[in-house]
């Protein structure tokens, strides 16, 4: 590569590295790698997010074969615990067996075919509820109401057909494909990546989902960049490097980290120290920040300090080993196909799929993982937003809220904008966008086309 090459243009202003070697402790290697990878600059057909048949494929080829995160373990703590999990026109049950094992079935009866299970809940039995068939939690037939009728049904012969389960950093996943490769291998490097901080060890504090009316591709694609924040937040600007953002890409992972606590480099006026901190801290202009810089300091230096001793109760003195980015910077990792599980302490986790069968419309859930003292607390309840209902008005998520519904803003219009088009493709950044990129050769490896 040549220094003209597009795969290494970067942005002016202080690079994400050289950022970090200002860090007021030490940096974990995590955060030192890079993995930048030039991977094309040709327009991305955009069929992919409003034509039925690339649905269809999606699900034969895609959604019936992927590593997908169907709950966490927490969901299911207790023998006979399960819950649905619904991808598309398919539905699968993941069970806690009597011995403490997860396993998932596919959620239809051997009968007739009726669902087994449609909302999450605890069993001794899994039993149809419409002529009473019955299998036990460990998915082995165990009553066929008037069996003298069934003569024809070998018993070793009808236990509930299984699909395969694996488990990371305490998310449970699912692959309809007998044939798949492990979840570890699936995984890679991601697993030593993560292993700092131990998401396995952190509860469900809030699980807030929306529906949206745009295909989950678009939903998720406006959470794989932060090269949207200076139109669509343009509030952040003051304390986010969203343009200094370092993109990384792996084989079946990838991330995007843009910094907080430094200001945008498409601002063209200095911003002092105090107004970072101003911005971070959503002050009014009128009011006092509540939080002095001292001399010699930085908001970034500030920030974090504060952010360690908010942690401090719950983690101990490990807070003193953390690097300041660790608690600043949005360190957005997104596992194919559709799971986003923020590293370092900033508690956020996406995921996205298509809501129900329909490829105009999705779900998008936003989980906040925390760290406890003592006994896990049960994981909060899923609150449901419909359509119409802004992530505001979810309370727990605090202001991300109404940057969500910034987001959601946009969201509708891709959707419209890519059906009205007579461009035929989207146009990506060659390097802020370029996970964007990767997903997409990922998904067409996938899907065959
Ligand atoms: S369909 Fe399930 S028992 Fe008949
Ligand atoms: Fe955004």
């Amino acid at each position: 590569m040549t220094a003209t090459d597009p795969g290494l243009r970067r942005s002016p202003g202080i690079s994400y590295q050289e950022l970090l070697d200002t860090d007021s402790h030490p940096v974990p290697e995590v955060l030192r790698l890079e993995s930048p990878k030039y991977l094309g600059s040709a327009d991305v057909n955009s069929e992919r997010f409003y034509k039925r048949e690339w649905h269809e494929l999606e699900k034969e080829r895609l959604w019936s074969r992927v590593w997908q995160m169907a709950c966490r373990e927490e969901h299911i703590p207790n023998p006979g615990d399960y819950i649905v999990y619904d991808i598309c026109n398919k539905s699968y049950i993941v069970m806690r067996t009597s011995t403490g094992h997860i396993k998932s079935y596919v959620n239809a009866c051997l009968h007739r075919g009726r669902q087994l299970k449609h909302f999450d809940g605890r069993c001794s039995e899994i039993r149809c509820a419409f002529h009473g068939f019955a299998w036990t939690n460990e998915g082995n037939l165990k009553e066929i109401p008037a069996g003298w009728d069934f003569e024809h049904v070998n018993p070793n012969e009808f236990n509930l057909p299984e699909v395969k389960v694996g488990t990371w950093a305490g998310f449970v996943f699912i692959n309809p494909d007998a044939k798949a490769e492990s979840l570890e291998s699936f995984l890679g490097e991601i697993i030593n990546q993560f292993e700092r901080w131990d998401l396995g060890n952190r509860y469900v504090a809030a699980h807030v989902a929306k529906k949206l009316k745009c295909n989950w591709k678009i939903a998720q694609e406006a959470f794989s960049e932060a090269y949207h924040v200076n139109a669509t937040h343009p509030q952040i600007l003051k304390y986010l490097g969203d343009t200094n953002s370092q993109v990384d890409i792996w084989d079946n992972f990838s991330r995007v980290i843009t910094p907080g606590g430094t200001p945008s480099p498409l601002l063209k006026y200095t911003v002092h120290e105090i107004d970072i901190m101003r911005a971070m801290l959503d002050t009014r202009v009128d009011e006092e920040v509540a939080m002095q810089i001292p001399e010699g300091k930085t908001a970034r230096e500030m920030g974090a300090a504060a952010a360690r001793e908010r942690w401090r109760p719950l983690a101990g003195d490990m807070v003193d080993e953390w690097s300041d980015a660790e608690y600043l910077d949005a360190i957005d990792y997104t596992v194919f196909p559709n799971l986003h599980p923020w590293g370092a302490f900033n508690r956020i986790v996406y995921r996205f799929r298509p809501l129900g069968d329909n490829h105009k419309e999705s779900l998008m859930e936003c989980f906040f993982l925390s760290p406890f003292n003592g006994e896990r607390p049960a994981p909060a309840a899923m609150q449901v937003l419909d359509f119409h209902e802004p992530w505001s008005s979810a309370e727990v998520l605090a202001s991300l809220g109404k940057v969500f519904d910034q987001d959601v803003y946009n969201m509708e219009r891709v959707q419209i904008g890519c059906e009205t088009s007579v461009k035929p493709g989207v146009t990506l950044a060659n390097y802020q966008e370029s996970k964007i990129r990767w997903f997409h050769m990922l998904l067409d490896q996938w899907l065959g086309v």
